[in-house]
Formats: C-alpha cells, sequence, structure tokens
C-alpha cells in the first residue's frame, strides 16, 4: 500500500527500535491527560471503538484496558508497525481487538459502524487531512465521535534556556515533513477541518506535559531527538556540521541544572451529526 506520508516509522529514527521505544514514550508520558480528556469527551465503556494509524499498538493497549468491555479496531497503513503491533499485542481475543491493514484515506469498513474514533499523531503527516477526517465521518454512526490528537510546530515545544541551533533543526525537518507531503503546523487547522468536514459540536483541548514534573531527558527524546534529523540529512535538507552544532548545543542544554521542558499536545473532539 503506498499512499503519500511524511511520517515512515522505519526511516524516521536511527533505527526502528529506537522509533518504538520514543513511540512508546510519548505515550506513557502523556497517556493519564489523554485518558481523562477521552472520557470527558465521551468515551465509554463498551463502546466500538476505532483507532486510525495506531502503529506498535501502545496507545492501544492502553485503550484496551481504559474501556475493558469495548471492541477495538486498529487501522494501520505500515507493514513494520503491524507486525509490531501483532507481536505486542498477540493473545489478545479477536472479539476484542482487529487490526486491519488499510490506508486512513480509505478504509473499507462499512459506513456507520463506530461509536468512537481516536487519530492520534497521524493527519500531521497526510497531504489530505480533510479526506481523512471525511473517511472517519463516514464509518462513524450518527452521534458517533471523533478525537484527534495532534501537534503545531510553533507551540509544540518551549525550552529554556533558548537553543537557536535546535530551532534551526526543527527549521529543516519542517522542510523536510513539506517537502514528503505533511504539514508541520498542522495543529492550527483542526478545528477548521473538522468544521470543513461536516463534525459538530467541536470541542478542542490541550494536553501540557512539563519536565519539572516528568524530567528533562525523556521529554526531550520525544520532542527533539536529535535522530529526527537522519532522514532530514539523507534529504539533504541539513548538513553534517549543522548537525554537529545541534549536537552540542543539545549537550550544553542537557547538563544545564535549570533546563526546562513543556510539551502542548492539542486534542480534538468532534460530534457525526445525526442527520447528514
Ligand atoms: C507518529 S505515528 C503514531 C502512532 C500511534 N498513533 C501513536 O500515537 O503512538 C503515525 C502512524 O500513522 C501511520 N500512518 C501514516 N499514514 C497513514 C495512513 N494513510 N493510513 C493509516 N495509517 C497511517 C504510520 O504508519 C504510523 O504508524
Amino acid at each position: 500500500m503506498t499512499d503519500v506520508r511524511a511520517y515512515d516509522l522505519s526511516t524516521w529514527n536511527r533505527s526502528v527500535e529506537g522509533e518504538i521505544h520514543r513511540l512508546r514514550l510519548q505515550v506513557d508520558l502523556s497517556w493519564k491527560k489523554e485518558a481523562r480528556n477521552l472520557s470527558w469527551f465521551g468515551l465509554q465503556d463498551g463502546m466500538s471503538v476505532l483507532e486510525l494509524g495506531s502503529g506498535p499498538g501502545f496507545f492501544t493497549k492502553k485503550l484496551l484496558s481504559l474501556v475493558p468491555n469495548s471492541s477495538i479496531t486498529a487501522v494501520e497503513i505500515d507493514p513494520t508497525a503491524i507486525e509490531y503491533f501483532q507481536q505486542y499485542l498477540q493473545g489478545i481475543t479477536s472479539d476484542r481487538l482487529k487490526m486491519i491493514e488499510a490506508s486512513i484515506m480509505d478504509t473499507n469498513l462499512p459506513d456507520n459502524s463506530f461509536d468512537f474514533a481516536i487519530v492520534r499523531y497521524v493527519l500531521w503527516n497526510l497531504p489530505d487531512p480533510i479526506g481523512a477526517a471525511k473517511e472517519v465521518l463516514r464509518v462513524l454512526k450518527p452521534g458517533g465521535k471523533c478525537v484527534i490528537t495532534d501537534y503545531d510546530d510553533e507551540f509544540y515545544s518551549l525550552v529554556d534556556p533558548p537553543a537557536p541551533k535546535r530551532l534551526l533543526g526543527f527549521e529543516k525537518l519542517n522542510q523536510f515533513v513539506t517537502a514528503n507531503g505533511g504539514n508541520p503546523k498542522f495543529g492550527r487547522y483542526l478545528w477548521r477541518i473538522l468544521k470543513e468536514t461536516g463534525f459538530k459540536k467541536l470541542n478542542l483541548e490541550a494536553v501540557i506535559l512539563h519536565s519539572d514534573e516528568l524530567g528533562i531527558e525523556p521529554l526531550f527524546k520525544i520532542s527533539f531527538d536529535e535522530a529526527f534529523l537522519v532522514p532530514v540529512i539523507q534529504q539533504g535538507f541539513l548538513k553534517e556540521t549543522e548537525l554537529e552544532e545541534i549536537r552540542a548545543e543539545t549537550k550544553q542544554f542537557l547538563s544545564s541544572p535549570n533546563a526546562l521542558i513543556m510539551i502542548e499536545l492539542l486534542m480534538i473532539c468532534g460530534e457525526k451529526p445525526l442527520a447528514t
């Protein structure tokens, strides 16, 4: 399956294992707050849940315990992610969990079949997020809800003391993402995208992570690991010498006693109207 996408699990990081570790950390660090928001948005045990772009399954596993009587259908396009998912979640019965290899752009799932859909860190990497949101709208039952969790690079992570080389790294990363069909400024359009798609009763919230609570190294790892720059260098957006400068600054930043990082992720919920 070859849909255009800026994110590739196998090339995003220095190794697949490295990226899988980062994705696990990214779920662990924010799960409590995301779970609280999901429940507040209306996720209830027993609902039929659809998770799109489920990756290696770390979020899926948390969902399985948050809604222990729900059936969960996971959709994923990447065979490497699917293989890991199947290993990680093996032994879970098929009435509780189904994995479907498909694109969010065209899932082949029946109309009006799910109560709740979750799309986490997926739409930023797609050239047609409205097309993806339309597909989610189609498969939701009338009155069903969709929650999209995503980011916008301009307020995704704040660091103190300032790290100018890191900003250069982000600029180059953004050029890479844009050239590959994604949108690093996606978060600011979430409301418009859901509105244009036809979702109603929109509700936009944020989850804040702070290094004073969670530690500087893990927050740095999920928000700006220098390993993100591997494909950026490979595609010629960043020079090795620039990477060296970023590395030196990172080392200094991480050893600074007062260093802090704040991360903000966005969560929006929309409802499928009862009559369309
Ligand atoms: C950054 S990862 C996030 C994984 C997971 N949702 C999480 O939060 O841990 C993005 C995932 O979306 C998947 N993806 C990208 N484009 C997709 C598409 N068109 N259809 C389905 N999945 C897609 C990727 O393969 C990857 O597993």
